[in-house]
């Protein structure tokens, strides 16, 4: 063994000794040897969008989906992509129910009727089911800041208020990115979107209005570039509100099984889910169509927001909302394909219930932490006890930057 490996040393320097001498490392502009990391870094600096990626897609007959090249992704290098992308530390294991809540999907509509699997139609647009919630079609752009995370979880919670308490309200990713800190991981470079939804029951998420992308500074929607460091908490609002009054509960975060059904159902009843999923350079350059990976090199996990599924020529999909703007994909959304776990797309969706109260949200955290014990009981009967270590140990499976 260790012979081999002094025979392949010996064998890789004599390698890189004839590529100096042919002054192929010359040529990348260097005069000494380029080392794995420099290597790394300049690969990292070509641009994702590559013409012969939409070329080898739009010629591959497998392909459900067409690539094109984006403008929303144009300038972006494989280092800025992978920023929005990021990294999974580790592979995501198969969900064990028993080391950390998961949560039956709903079973009782918003409306209150009892669903059945049956009961579930063909396709289904969370748009149409509620046309009364404006943010459910709304399109944001996380800018050139790793927060997948955070716009996959407070989208859905916004969605969510408005289907469980019939109040339009656009929720601050600004809030969990800068304000939720290491609990939520590192908020430009990365976080966990279960951490996301344990902060919305713990601490609670102000308005946009209260306090709006990176505090409107440089990098308001849509975008926000070059600024694009976590940006810092204040817990004050830039209008007339008062932070603590402002904040906007959940009364659980909850992981669903990888189970298709199971998110169609929760989707159905209790609106929109973040899901997690693993990001190919393919991806990136997706324009219309049911995705499913073909070609290119692991990128990272992102974050996103299920709303809704279908068929089309035979083929299941999920509706899917990016935070890449509306230039991306078909416009803002994608699909992909539904029933297979592509990508990862099927495990690891998380998710919770808004706190609302008569159709009002209480104002006031004392209140819900009182309300909460008892009021939500069919929840708690399912939820499963997980301990603050397996609670770690799971989010270290789920770093998704994005
Ligand atoms: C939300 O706002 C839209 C207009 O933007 C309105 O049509 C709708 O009725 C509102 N929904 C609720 C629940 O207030």
């Amino acid at each position: 063994m260790g012979r081999h490996t002094n025979e392949g040393l010996v064998l890789a320097r004599l390698v890189v000794v004839v590529l100096v001498s042919l002054g192929v490392v010359a040529e990348a502009g260097r005069a000494e040897l380029l080392s794995a990391e420099e290597q790394l870094l300049l690969e990292e600096t070509r641009p994702i969008l590559q013409r012969s990626m939409v070329d080898r897609v739009n010629a591959d007959k497998r392909a459900t989906w067409k690539a094109a090249l984006n403008s929303r992704l144009e300038k972006h290098t494989v280092k800025d992509f992978k920023r929005l992308c990021g990294t999974i530390m580790t592979p995501v294991p198969d969900l064990d129910s028993s080391s950390f809540p998961v949560l039956e999907p709903g079973r009782n509509d918003a409306r209150g009727r009892t669903i059945s699997p049956a009961d579930l139609p063909e396709s289904f647009d969370a748009r149409e089911a509620w046309p009364h919630c404006r943010t459910i079609s709304e399109i944001l752009d996380q800018g050139h800041c790793g927060s997948c995370w955070a716009f996959g979880a407070v989208e859905s919670l916004s969605d969510r208020f408005c289907i469980h308490g019939f109040e339009n309200v656009t929720l601050s990713e600004n809030d969990l990115l800068s304000c939720c800190g290491f609990e939520c991981g590192y908020g430009c470079e990365g976080g966990y979107p279960f951490r996301a939804w344990q902060y919305f029951k713990r601490t609670g998420v102000v308005s946009a209005t209260c306090d709006p992308y990176f505090d409107n500074v440089g990098c308001g929607h849509p975008g926000c570039s070059p600024v694009y460091d976590t940006p810092v908490c204040n817990k004050a609002c830039v209008n007339d509100d008062l932070w603590a009054e402002n904040k906007h509960f959940a009364t659980s975060a909850y992981y669903l099984p990888s189970d298709p059904e199971a998110l169609k159902l929760e989707l159905y009843t209790n609106g929109p889910i973040e899901l997690s999923f693993n990001v190919y350079e393919d991806f990136a350059h997706y324009t219309s169509g049911v995705y499913q990976h073909l070609y290119g090199d692991y990128m990272g996990g992102h974050a996103v927001k299920l709303v809704g599924w279908g068929v089309e020529n035979g083929v299941d999909f999920w509706t899917v909302a990016n935070s890449w703007n509306t230039e991306w994909g078909e416009k803002g959304y994608f699909r992909i394909v539904r029933g297979t776990n592509e990508c990862g797309i099927e495990t690891s969706a998380v998710a919770g219930i808004p706190f609302v109260q008569g159709g009002k949200r209480s104002r006031v955290a004392e209140m819900y932490r009182i309300v909460v014990s008892v009021k939500p009981l069919e929840l708690l009967a399912n939820l499963k006890p997980a301990s603050g270590r397996q609670c770690l140990e799971m989010s270290m499976y789920h770093i998704f930057i994005g």
